[in-house]
């Protein structure tokens, strides 16, 4: 068997109203309460978390309007804001994106140096971050147990990573009740996230016998439940399972990193503004179709985890697309705006990625993904 490592540092708190145990969890973690800042979206001033919040801490200051997809810019604006409160702590709440932004801002206040010099460097941060308590209110990222954020660098058309052990909050709460407030396309687009981190992290060359753990019962709660939530919000057991199999895929990313999907879809989010989960349903499949017999025995093993009564992969990629076509998929890149004319800049920068795809079980050459991205700006 292989060395494999697995680091976890994040105390986890799962389950209904343990949203309302936040102060208990905090206090108990010996965390500085002394000035907390809140990091969050429109959402959870509008749903009361955050009036909540406030009356639970003696010096709060809400730091709010992070962004869909926020960039460099909106990074160093907020560590100037909350560089002036000085946080002893930071509870980010909202969905990925403010997770994501809150982890980088909580980065930079303790450590030298510009955003921009942090970006795709492994190991960033020397010193350890403002400790970050995560509240996620939709069930995609699993950003609350990860050592990654993404911001977007529009300039150049790329996203761009920051990797450190240091930006694993130090808690997550991880309550379903929150979720259920999230429109049906985002329910969709934030739960195909999830499934394509266990996924994408199964099929990794990197994958560790506990990522595959985790990679198989995400697929498994996300591949029964996901259709349930998409169809009644309301429905808490299917909100709960999902939740459940998102923090999984946080957790198998973390172990054995994602792949060529996420390559491709942060392509698409930066030129196109498309959502990451959506971005994500577009290529998920012609992707592992691309892997093909180096991912069979996995793919294979992927739809027995789905439920999928078949040992054929190729059954299990129409059945994964049907799955994602329920959840509303749409057809083609063109919908988006893609044009034969983008097939150019998607190959560069897809392979200006190149040093990234050592996990990946087939490593694509430039037809490859020229290849891919043409099949899908007109799907049949
Ligand atoms: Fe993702």
């Amino acid at each position: 068997m292989k060395v494999f490592k697995h680091f976890m540092p994040t105390k986890t708190v799962f389950g209904r109203k343990t949203f309302l145990k936040i102060k208990e969890e905090i206090e108990q973690l010996k965390i500085d309460t002394d000035k907390i800042a809140i990091i969050c979206g429109k959402s959870a001033i509008k749903n009361g978390y955050i009036d909540y919040l406030k009356k639970q801490f003696e010096t709060v200051e809400v730091f709010s309007g992070v962004p869909q997809d926020p960039s460099v810019e909106t990074a160093k604006e907020f560590k100037s804001k909350l560089q002036q409160f000085n946080p002893t702590a930071i509870i980010a709440i909202g969905g990925g994106s403010v997770l994501d932004l809150a982890k980088v801002v909580a980065g930079a206040l303790k450590n030298e140096g510009e955003i921009e010099e942090f970006i795709g460097v492994p190991e960033c941060f020397k010193n350890p971050t403002v400790p970050i308590v995560a509240v996620p209110t939709t069930s995609g990222s699993g950003s609350e147990v990860t050592p990654y954020a993404v911001l977007t660098n529009k300039k150049e058309w790329k996203k761009a990573p920051i990797i450190s052990s240091y930006i694993f909050p130090v808690l997550s709460i991880d309550d379903p009740e929150l979720t259920v407030t999230m429109p049906q396309h985002v329910t969709a687009n934030t739960g195909i996230d999830a499934l394509s981190h266990c996924i994408e992290a199964f099929v990794s060359k990197r994958a560790t016998p506990i990522s595959k753990l985790y990679s198989l019962e995400g697929i498994k709660l996300i591949g029964q439940y996901l259709p349930r939530a998409y169809g009644n919000p309301k429905d808490i057991e299917a909100r709960e399972k999902v939740m459940l199999g998102s923090l999984f895929g946080g957790m198998a990313i973390t172990d054995a990193g994602a792949g060529l999907v996420h390559t491709l879809a942060h392509i698409l989010g930066v030129m196109y503004d498309v959502p990451h989960g959506l971005a994500i349903a577009m290529f998920l499949v012609p992707v592992l179709k691309f892997y093909g017999l180096a991912a069979e025995r996995e793919i294979v093993e992927i739809g027995k985890a789905f439920g999928f009564k078949t040992e054929n992969f190729e059954t299990v990629l129409s059945e994964i697309e049907s799955f994602l076509k329920f959840l509303g998929k749409p057809e083609s890149l063109r919908s988006f705006g893609v044009s034969e004319s983008d097939i150019g800049n998607f190959v560069s920068l897809a392979m200006a990625k190149r040093f990234l795809m050592g996990n990946l079980p087939r490593i694509p050459a430039e037809k490859d993904i020229r290849i891919i991205v043409e099949n899908l700006i007109d799907t049949p």
